[in-house]
């Protein structure tokens, strides 16, 4: 394939926006991840019913699920109707092929994998070339987000990729134990994580609130520690065939000895302190934890490492290990004679014990050990692979256990700063780098594989938590993936919003849920006044939703305002574009006038509204807004306010800054550099 013209872009997002757009009529590509290398050129490649692909080389099956799926996305795109149909072993060759894709080898889901790729994109055809079927896989994908639409057609743009990931582990934790996440909520969340180019699904399938997988051996883990919530082992297998069909790794976990309340609500006799055990309802770090210096304990954990190794043929299995605080150990007298015996100065010696024995149970079966970074003690093998999660609200500094287990031999991954439970934006993770700023050998960085994004589910349900994933989980995935220097919050904000829309339409349900809450809440009235209120109010964040753990238990109603709340509201950046706009005189006030004009109509619209207890504990938010409009908008339209508006419009603005209904309202600060700035240049 020949190009008439290109522009050459290596990995300089804003040179790529400042130069190729003016010179070719695409529009602006929104690409995420961002490729390795990008050239864009000025010809299209039109698309028509005609549209097909063919694959040669040597490749896994799993290419024709990808090839289908990819066609069937594109039709559905388009709405071309393409000719071409299902494509098997005996379809899939075609020597007229728009879309040729070729491939070297049979790919294998593994971390490491080759999955990079080369996609050619001229008028007269495509070129998709990758080592093996997953990186074809990921270029597939690539190819999906390229394509473009003009008042007269659907194209693809002319481009030459070249791709490939920066970091090997580039995975998402999903916990089911807090909540249940049903297998259709598994395989979506797996199709989006596909759509951004990750390949490990880290799955937290033990707690203290449940233990979700099936252990034939010992039924009664299920029967007693789950509530019924469970996976049977057809329904894993079932999930990991899907992951391999995506390229996606599945890691199993099983939170021991702490985090063991769910195993100990089965087999209490396994337990530091003798007792009853029931699952835990509330979030939080508690007591019961696995007795080390019992023998059956292994043999439980064996045998259900041995089931897990049959369901799980990737290399890795979690054993969690945070959070243990030993109370239970410290308390009772034989563990503590054990520890005298072997000479333990400490739980951390007698985790490290309980560690190896386990790491060498999982060797038998073929596995490596991974764990949280509690696990990295001093005689901790340094075949371990240590999760770095803690900063600082653990008192940490963040990244720090990172840099000690690479500098000390461990290979590693990053997850603090990827927590996306706590609710902040995906700029926050955005800005993460799984590289510390300290300087390491090669070696050294060599060893840090990756990073996951983690999605703990104490106030998450299946409703929910397609909305707390996604699309700031896209944004990390770029980060995984692609060169460091794409790191423009702007244009990472501009593209998250299109993938979105795309993640929407493959199944994720972040968007349309958000309605489906309110509607509940309003029961069934018009839900305009409360949308609006959504986008300028965001759950509380870090660890405040939930003070002590136990305002929310697992089976509490997650249907309230807040859950159909989310990161990142969508007024927020442009409200704080609008205001820096305003003040550096850059545009007059009446954008900002009318958009508390709306507000103030906004309020007339939630006052019509039937009543409900619901609803009338979130009003305030609207009338609250109203009145700082009514009260702001003079002052915008007109100098010379008294020194009481200012008063009276501070006292509003410290209403608006109490959180309500465990939502704040994140225009506050921009609030309060206005009203400031309005007072100076009175
Ligand atoms: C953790 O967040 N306890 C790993």
């Amino acid at each position: 394939m020949k190009f008439n013209f290109y522009i050459r872009i290596v990995v300089f997002a804003v040179v790529f926006q400042n130069l190729s757009f003016g010179q070719t009529d695409a529009a602006r590509l929104s690409l995420m991840p961002w490729p390795h290398e990008i050239t864009v050129g000025t010809k299209k490649l039109q698309l028509t019913s005609n549209f097909n692909l063919s694959i040669e080389g040597n490749f896994h099956p799993r290419i024709y699920k990808a090839a289908n799926s990819f066609l069937r996305r594109l039709d559905g795109q388009t709405g071309l109707f393409f000719k071409q149909g299902v494509i098997n072993a005996s379809t899939v060759f075609n020597k007229d092929a728009q879309l040729e894709i070729a491939i070297e080898n049979k790919g294998k889901t593994a971390i490491n994998e080759d999955e990079s790729y080369v996609l050619n994109i001229d008028s007269s055809g495509i070129s998709l070339k990758a080592k093996t079927d997953i990186g074809a896989i990921r270029g597939l994908e690539t190819l999906l987000q390229l394509q473009q639409t003009n008042s007269e057609s659907y194209y693809f743009p002319e481009v030459k990729i070249q791709d490939k990931p920066r970091f090997p582990w580039r995975g998402l934790m999903i916990d089911v134990a807090r909540h249940f996440q049903p297998v259709e909520v598994i395989k979506r969340n797996l199709d989006g994580m596909a759509a951004v180019k990750m390949n490990v699904f880290h799955w937290h399938l033990s707690d203290d609130q449940g233990f979700r997988v099936e252990i034939k051996k010992h039924p009664k883990l299920t029967e007693l520690g789950s509530d019924g919530l469970y996976y049977t082992q057809e329904q894993i297998k079932e999930i990991v065939a899907y992951a391999d069909a995506l390229g996606i790794l599945v890691i199993p976990e099983i939170d021991v000895p702490g985090h063991a309340t769910a195993i100990l609500s089965a087999y209490p006799e396994l337990a530091s302190k003798q007792g009853t055990y029931t699952i835990e309802r509330n979030a939080g770090i508690f007591d019961p934890t696995l007795d080390p210096t019992n023998i059956k304990t292994y043999k439980l954990l064996e045998a259900i490492f041995q089931e897990l190794a049959t369901l799980f043929p990737g290399k890795y299995v979690h054993i969690g290990g945070d959070e243990n605080e030993g109370k239970h150990w410290d308390k009772n007298p034989e563990i503590a004679q054990f520890k005298k015996k072997n000479n333990f100065k400490s739980n951390h010696d007698l985790q490290t014990y309980f560690n190896i024995k386990l790491q060498k149970i999982l060797k038998k079966y073929n596995k490596e050990l991974v764990g949280w970074e509690e696990i990295m003690t001093p005689n901790m093998p340094t075949t371990a692979i240590i999760h770095s999660w803690r900063g600082v609200n653990e008192g940490m500094p963040a990244k720090q256990s990172l840099v000690n287990a690479v500098k000390s031999g461990y290979t590693t991954i990053l997850s603090n700063g990827y927590y996306i439970d706590l609710m902040y934006p995906a700029s926050a993770h955005y800005a993460v780098d799984p590289l510390p700023e300290e300087t390491l050998s090669e070696e050294e960085r060599k060893r840090i594989l990756g990073g996951e994004a983690t999605m703990w589910t104490e106030l998450v349900t299946p409703q929910t938590i397609d909305s707390r994933i996604w699309p700031r989980t896209a944004a990390i995935a770029e980060r995984f993936w692609s060169p460091k220097e794409i790191n423009d919050v702007d244009d990472m904000y501009r593209r998250l919003g299109i993938i979105s829309f795309q993640l929407e339409a493959l199944g994720l349900t972040h968007i349309k849920n958000r309605s489906v809450i309110l509607r509940k809440i309003a029961k069934n009235q018009d839900i305009t006044p409360l949308m609006n209120l959504t986008k300028i109010c965001e759950p509380l964040k870090g660890y405040t939703r939930n003070k002590g753990g136990t305002e929310y238990q697992s089976y509490s109603p997650f249907t309230l305002f807040a859950d159909a709340c989310s990161a990142d509201a969508t007024d927020a950046r442009m409200f704080h574009k609008m205001t820096q706009s305003y003040i550096n005189g850059k545009t007059t006030a009446d954008d900002l006038i009318n958009y508390f004009k709306n507000w103030k109509q906004n309020e007339l619209n939630f006052y019509a509204m039937a009543s409900n207890p619901t609803l009338a504990k979130i009003h305030p938010i609207s009338k609250n807004m109203a009145a700082f409009s009514e009260a702001l908008i003079p002052l915008l339209q007109e100098k010379g306010a008294s020194s009481e508006a200012f008063v009276n419009l501070n006292t509003l603005l410290d209403t608006l800054s109490q959180p309500c209904e465990d939502v704040e309202v994140v225009l506050v600060d921009d609030l309060k550099i206005l009203v400031a700035f309005i007072q100076t240049t009175e």
